[in-house]
């Protein structure tokens, strides 16, 4: 069970994180210098992928913190205050996730049927999705950190 749940962890994680590189680094490049309405298609349909993928990661981290073992020695090895530190970080990177896909991504598919240019919400999200992968690229060495401690 603690493997699987670690398993699922990680397999969230990579539907997640590569499913948003694989927009910020090759679709929304694509939209800067084409037609954006295939990046806010792509976006819309990554959307519900991607959520519930980080459901899964939230549920089996909890699962995870539950097998982390004994009070006292979770708060020795300085699990705790790693622990601590990451669910901020995944609280801040789920926040900016959901202003990306919920309000920047929907603003750019009303520019587009606006007839409006669709520069300023592309500019936004590709600022997002950097925020959030650099928050990605911290919350898993603390991940792994933990996991060690
Ligand atoms: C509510 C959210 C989360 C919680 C409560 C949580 C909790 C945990 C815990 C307790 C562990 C240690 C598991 C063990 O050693 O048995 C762990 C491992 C890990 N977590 Fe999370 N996590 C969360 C979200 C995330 C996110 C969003 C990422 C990546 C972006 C992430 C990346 C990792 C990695 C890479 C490991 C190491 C796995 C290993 O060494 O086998 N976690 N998580």
């Amino acid at each position: 069970m603690r493997l699987a749940a670690l398993w699922l962890h990680l397999l969230g994680i990579v539907v997640w994180l590569g499913g948003l590189v694989y927009q910020s680094h090759v679709l929304l490049p694509l939209a800067r210098v084409g037609d954006a309405r295939a990046f806010v298609e792509g976006a819309r349909r990554a959307r519900p992928l991607a959520w519930a993928a980080l459901l899964s990661v939230g549920l089996t981290g909890a699962y995870n913190v539950t097998q982390l073992g004994p009070l006292d020695r979770v708060m020795e090895s300085g699990a705790a205050l790693l622990l601590a530190g990451k669910l901020i970080l995944v609280l801040v990177a789920v926040a900016i996730a959901g202003q990306r896909d919920f309000a920047q991504v929907p603003r750019l598919r009303r520019a587009l049927l606006a007839g409006e240019a669709p520069g300023p919400a592309l500019a936004a999200i590709a600022w997002l999705d950097r925020a959030v992968l650099l928050l990605a690229v911290v919350i898993v060495y603390l991940g792994l950190r933990i996991s060690r401690a």
